[in-house]
C-alpha cells in the first residue's frame, strides 16, 4: 500500500470511472447535500432519487423545513424506513434556523453537532460542500482501507475504527494541496459500491489494485474481518 498515491488515484478514477450524474452531485448546497447523505445512510441510491426530488420540491431550502411541522414532513419520508432519520432532519433544521441563520456551520467539527449528523456524514457535507480537507468512514470506506492497507480486526471494535480513521485522515494529509475533495470523497463511495464490493470485489476494475495488500495477498474474501457471531 501506499499512502501519498492512494487520494490522487482514487480523484483520477473517479473522474473517468465513478458516478457523475446522481442528483446531488453538481450542488454545493450544503442542505442538498445533507439531504442526500441522510437518505442514502440506511436506502440505496435508486430507491432515494425519486424521494430526494419530492422532499426538495416541498422544501426547498432550511427555512421551509424548519417551518413545517413535523407531522407535514413525515409523508415525504414515508417508504424510507429508519423514520428517526426525518425526526432529525427536521430537528436540525430548526436548529440551524435558530442558532445559525438556516445555513449549516463551516466546519465539519461543528457540523457533527447536529442532530443525526455522525462525524463521518459530517465530513462528507464539508467535503462536497465547502472542499474541506475531513476524511469520511462509512460501510464502503471501511472496505476499501481494510483491504488496500490489511487491517485485520472487527471494524465496529473502537482500536480498529479509531485506526482506520487514523489511517484516512493520513490519506488526506498525504494528498497533494489541490486534492479536488469532492471527487475524492465521491470516488472512494463509487469504489466501496462498484468494485471493493464485499463477497467477490471487481479487482480487474479497481485503480488501486497495482498497491493493495488484498489483493497482492488473495485475501478479498477475508477482509474486512467478519464480526464473531
Ligand atoms: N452513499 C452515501 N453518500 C453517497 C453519495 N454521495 N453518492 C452515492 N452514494 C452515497
Amino acid at each position: 500500500p501506499d499512502l501519498p498515491s492512494l487520494a490522487s488515484t482514487v480523484v483520477d478514477w473517479q473522474k473517468q470511472h465513478g458516478r457523475h450524474h446522481l442528483p446531488w452531485q453538481g450542488t454545493q448546497d450544503p442542505y442538498r447535500i445533507w439531504l442526500s447523505e441522510i437518505m442514502l445512510q440506511q436506502t440505496q441510491v435508486a430507491t432515494v432519487i425519486g424521494y430526494y426530488e419530492r422532499f426538495l420540491v416541498r422544501f426547498p431550502d432550511i427555512g421551509s423545513l424548519a417551518q413545517a411541522r413535523q407531522e407535514d414532513v413525515m409523508p415525504y419520508w414515508a417508504g424510507l424506513g429508519y423514520y428517526a432519520r426525518a425526526r432529525n432532519l427536521h430537528r436540525c433544521a430548526q436548529e440551524l434556523a435558530a442558532n445559525w441563520d438556516c445555513h449549516f456551520p463551516p466546519t465539519p467539527e461543528q457540523i457533527a453537532m447536529l442532530p443525526g449528523i455522525g462525524r463521518s456524514t459530517a465530513a462528507a457535507i464539508a467535503a462536497f460542500a465547502y472542499g474541506t480537507r475531513s476524511p469520511i468512514m462509512d460501510g464502503n470506506v471501511k472496505r476499501v482501507f481494510t483491504r488496500y492497507f490489511g487491517i485485520y480486526g472487527v471494524t465496529s471494535q473502537r482500536a480498529i475504527e479509531n485506526l482506520l480513521w487514523a489511517t484516512a485522515q493520513g490519506a488526506v494529509e498525504a494528498a497533494p494541496v489541490e486534492l479536488d475533495m469532492a471527487a475524492y470523497t465521491q470516488g472512494l463511495m463509487d469504489l466501496g459500491s462498484q468494485c471493493c464490493v464485499r463477497g467477490r470485489p471487481d479487482c480487474a476494475r479497481c485503480p488501486l489494485k497495482a498497491r493493495c495488500y488484498a489483493y497482492e495477498h488473495g485475501v478479498q474474501q477475508e477482509l474486512p474481518t467478519p464480526k464473531p457471531r
